[in-house]
């Protein structure tokens, strides 16, 4: 199937498959950039202003300056969207320091590449629905900057190779702790109270994660952000993961143990349906 997504470089649209970034590129050589992952429903960004936010923050804490303001981030994202039929999708934006000519580890402030395209969102399948989803637990090798969204996911790339072919997520241990997954949040339920990790350097901190607390907050369930030992981990009675581009996903088995019941539990419905109602109230 032939790809027509249209992509943004530095200034210029075209289609992704004529895009070109030199190889000297720090993202290339360093993973030295960062990133947004954004949804769209109906056309229209969901919380939109708070990836962008999340960005400068990622772009300050790698004193990364893009020369570009927060308006033209903005068109860029919303270019890409619209350009890419708009709908419901997610918009990827890449910032890194650019491509120098010589290859340093230092760096001096230039002119960074700018690239953005479309991605397809999963989303919650019917078959998710009614089945949720495999995870295993890996360990969490990540350095100490995971608050930071950074491209450089070699980490995370080896925790999804090691868990294997079943499951659909890694989700990390550290000194005994769940942290989160390699490309989500975690949210596990025990005996009625909802736990996630607490937010630092450990985690980065998920839009989604901040929607679901909102929500369960709103629905009354006590919802903890503290440290969860492994072993809560594995006597949950639910467990979610989250992210922009799943949303939040049932995981009813764990290590190849069913999580609970085995199915989708009672306080992630209610967490689902009502994420499926904000996500289209923008
Ligand atoms: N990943 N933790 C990690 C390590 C992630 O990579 C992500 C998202 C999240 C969830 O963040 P949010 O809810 O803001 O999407 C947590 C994106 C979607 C990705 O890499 O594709």
């Amino acid at each position: 199937m032939s790809d027509s997504r249209t992509a943004y470089v530095n200034g210029t649209y075209m289609p992704l498959s004529e895009a070109r970034i030199s190889p000297m590129d720090r993202g290339f050589l360093f993973g030295d950039s960062v990133y947004e992952v954004i949804p769209a429903y109906d056309g229209r960004f969901f919380r939109l202003e708070e990836h962008l936010q999340r960005l400068r923050r990622s772009l300050e804490r790698i004193d990364l300056d893009p020369r570009i303001s927060g308006s033209e981030l903005r068109s860029i994202v919303e270019n890409v969207k619209d350009r890419n039929g708009g709908g419901d999708i997610a918009v990827y934006i890449q910032v890194s320091r650019g491509a120098p000519t010589v290859r340093d580890l230092r760096f001096s402030q230039g002119q960074p590449t700018v690239f953005a395209t479309s991605i397809s969102p999963k989303g919650v399948s019917k078959e998710v629905r009614e089945q949720g989803v495999s995870a295993a637990t890996a360990a969490d090798i990540r350095w100490g900057g995971c608050d930071i969204k950074s491209t450089a996911l070699l980490a995370n790339v080896m925790a999804m190779q090691e868990v294997g072919g079943d499951a659909v997520e890694a989700i990390l241990i550290r000194d005994g702790h769940l942290t989160e997954g390699g490309s989500s949040n975690v949210f596990v339920v025990l005996d009625g109270r909802v736990m996630t990790a607490p937010r630092d350097n450990r985690i980065l901190a998920g839009i989604t994660r901040d929607v679901v607390l909102e929500i369960l907050t709103e629905l009354n369930i006590d919802a903890r952000q503290e440290e969860v030992p492994e072993d809560t981990l594995r006597a949950a009675d639910e467990i979610w993961i989250t992210s922009s581009t799943r949303e939040v996903w049932p995981v009813t088995a764990l290590n190849g143990k069913p999580v609970g019941s085995g199915r989708p539990g009672p306080i992630w419905r209610l967490v689902d349906e009502r994420y499926e109602t904000i996500k289209r109230a923008q």
